[in-house]
């Protein structure tokens, strides 16, 4: 049974808790928030201790996962010092997106994680469900060919105008991962943003992309939306045929080329994922599976590494935006980190 602790338990935290204590390898053993009236609630909920000092769970407790469900500025400013902190006990730890707000930060806590050999987990939920996993697999087997290009749309509506960058750090590390998940690493990017009508932020953009392997890209990305209505879209195509993933779960098509037949895969009759809710829970079991595998800190699916490049790609998109819309390489983005940091 692996022994899980989860710190900052409001939203996405409840979700984390309720997800380990319902994982039948899992046991939720502690949570810690800083809001006191908060923890004891949601401790009581589960009949299991609660803390505010994070310091203090680590000592008093058995724990073998810290799940890091802070928030902060930019919705990543908080992580850092609890998965940091974890880390040093020796935990292995998940943490929420984005990795960090921080660039610098989130490198140290990928760079401590390789020194320590602990598994560094983020959740990039948007890939762990069974669409994307098919679709994977057919990139792995080849049906799909030389990959050519993806077209990805990730849009919500969301009001948040505390940073001009909300939009991107905030929420792209998902779109982001999905784009690296199946086309690998990026090489260069370029943006055009713009803030919907009463908006002070870029709330809006359009980013163009190249990938390692020749691949070409786009990325559209909206916080003037309405989350009523499919979120995120997802289409790859190669020289053999093309797919593509509407909502994130719900509807996977492969359109081979040169065939007048269709494969579709819809969420009702493949997964019954039940609501976004759950791309959670399978996040959350795909790393309490692999801790009980033992797979190695460097071959953990969504690792900090994972996370930490999507970042990456966020900061050149961001420096792409100041320069007026200039073609950014990520070989240059230890430079732009220190600039925009
Ligand atoms: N993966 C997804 O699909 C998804 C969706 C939404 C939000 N998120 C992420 O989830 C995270 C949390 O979101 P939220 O809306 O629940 O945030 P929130 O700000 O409402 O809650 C964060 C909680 O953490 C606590 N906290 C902060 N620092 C702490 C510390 N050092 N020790 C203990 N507790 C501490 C706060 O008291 C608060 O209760 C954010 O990083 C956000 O980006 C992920």
């Amino acid at each position: 049974m692996i022994k899980v602790a989860v710190v900052g338990v409001n939203h996405i935290g409840k979700l984390h808790c309720r997800f380990y204590n319902e994982n039948p390898d899992a046991q939720l053993v502690a949570i810690c928030d800083l809001n006191k009236e908060l923890v004891e609630k949601v401790a009581a909920n589960y009949g299991v201790p609660s803390y505010s000092d994070l310091t203090v769970m680590l000592k008093s407790e058995e724990i073998d996962v810290v799940s890091v469900a802070t928030g902060g500025f930019e919705n990543g400013s908080h992580h850092y010092g609890p998965a940091m902190l974890a880390m040093k006990y020796g935990k292995d730890v998940l943490v929420e997106k984005p990795i960090s707000n921080n660039i610098s930060e989130a490198k140290e806590m990928v760079d401590y994680a390789r020194k320590q050999k602990i598994r560094l987990a983020c959740n990039l939920n948007h890939r762990f469900v069974p669409t994307a996993y098919i679709a994977k697999e057919w990139i792995e087997k080849g049906d799909l060919g030389t990959l050519l290009f993806i077209n990805m749309k990730l849009t919500i509506e969301n009001p948040n105008e505390t940073s001009p960058w909300i939009h991107m750090r905030a929420l792209h590390p998902h779109s982001i991962d999905v784009m690296r998940y199946f086309c690998g690493d990026v090489r260069r990017v370029q943006a055009f943003m713009t803030k919907a009508p009463g908006r002070t932020v870029w709330s809006t953009a359009s980013i163009n992309m190249e990938f390692e392997s020749g691949a070409v890209g786009h990325l559209t990305g909206s916080y003037d939306m309405d989350n009523r209505h499919p979120i995120e879209f997802c289409e790859v195509a190669g020289t053999k045929g093309r797919f593509t993933i509407n909502d994130v779960y719900n509807e996977l098509t492969f359109y081979p080329h040169k065939s007048q037949e269709l494969k579709m895969y819809k969420n009702s009759v493949l997964s019954g994922i039940n609501g976004f809710n759950e791309t959670f829970k399978h996040r959350l079991d795909t790393f309490i599976q692999e801790i009980k595998k033992g797979v190695s800190p460097k071959n953990i699916t969504g690792s900090g590494v994972d996370a930490l490049a999507a970042q990456e790609v966020i900061e050149a998109i961001i420096y792409s935006q100041i320069e007026n819309g200039k073609v950014i390489d990520l070989k240059d983005i230890s430079e732009i980190g220190k600039q925009l940091q």
